[in-house]
């Protein structure tokens, strides 16, 4: 098997800030990391749960990815699921192998110095599809 674990479920939404306070009151969540992806074009929060994340993410700017998924979705909802492997080299390397459609040219930096690939929807069952290769990770 090539996927570890699911490393977090991406949502898309349109105050971070809100989104923190929603699961602040709801969960008793707390936030332990915060970061801007200027190339992602998304303000980031993420909040643990168990080793796994929910990675709360806020458009930076009208043209980016999640602010279009949010027309598209009239509003917030579940944007990705990211899933923990251990050599994301490899696993890109054996998708590609086997005819799925990746997203990005190649595996790259992504935040909490993970390094990350997107699989398109068309090649996981409508989903959008994060490979991340998380450093910090014992294995
Ligand atoms: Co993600």
């Amino acid at each position: 098997m090539m996927l570890d674990r699911i490393d977090h479920v991406g949502y898309a939404v349109e105050s971070l800030e809100e989104a923190v306070r929603h699961h602040e009151r709801l969960f008793g969540a707390r936030v332990v990391h915060r970061e801007t992806m200027e190339s992602d074009g998304v303000n980031e929060a993420l909040i643990a749960v168990g080793s796994s994340f929910i990675q709360l993410l806020e458009p930076t700017h009208p043209e980016s990815p999640v602010a279009r998924f949010l027309l598209r979705n009239g509003g917030p909802g579940v944007h990705h699921v990211g899933y923990g492997v251990a050599d994301i080299d490899a696993v890109y390397a054996e998708l590609v192998a086997k005819g799925a459609r990746l997203v990005d040219d190649h595996p790259r930096p992504g935040s909490r110095g993970c390094t990350v690939a997107f699989l398109h929807p068309k090649s996981a069952l409508g989903v959008l599809v994060e490979l991340v290769e998380d450093p910090m990770v014992e294995r």
